[in-house]
């Protein structure tokens, strides 16, 4: 992956709060679009999306939405289950022993990710 020159989302929170919504909505909307092209066309489940895995690059007043850290990233839905994630961010069932499906874990760490650049969520 290329050099991303910018903050990762938990050192860009302090900003966040004080940008004007519509920018905030494009930022969400970003990690949306990423989520859906790599679910839908690629059929990779990331499985640890949190603020220190998305970058925000921001060159002549665009903000740029990057996804990093595919570690533990899962292709298709038929493979064995592996647990993972980050404790305080992953999915309950994440954690448990059984199969998931794993697409619904990174829409969890989504809206977990909404909650927490909106309200002020504590991680
Ligand atoms: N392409 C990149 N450009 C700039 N900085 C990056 C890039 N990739 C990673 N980083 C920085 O390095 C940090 C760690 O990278 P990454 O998330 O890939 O590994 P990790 O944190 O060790 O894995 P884990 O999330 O499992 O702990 C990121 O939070 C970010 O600050
Ligand atoms: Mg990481």
């Amino acid at each position: 992956m290329p050099y991303v020159d910018g903050k990762t989302l938990s050192e860009f929170r302090v900003d966040f709060g004080m940008l004007d919504k519509n920018i905030k909505f494009d930022i969400i909307n970003q990690i949306f679009e990423g989520l859906y092209v790599l679910h839908n066309e690629y059929h990779v489940y990331h499985r640890d999306i949190k603020p220190d895995n998305i970058m925000i690059e921001i060159k002549d007043g665009i903000y740029r939405v990057k996804i990093l850290d595919f570690g533990i990233c899962k292709m298709g839905l038929n493979e064995s289950y592996v647990r993972g994630g980050s404790m305080l961010w992953s999915a309950p069932e994440q954690q448990d022993n059984e199969f998931v499906d794993q697409s619904k874990i990174d829409v969890y760490c989504f809206g977990l990710l909404i909650l927490w650049l909106m309200y002020e969520f504590k991680s």
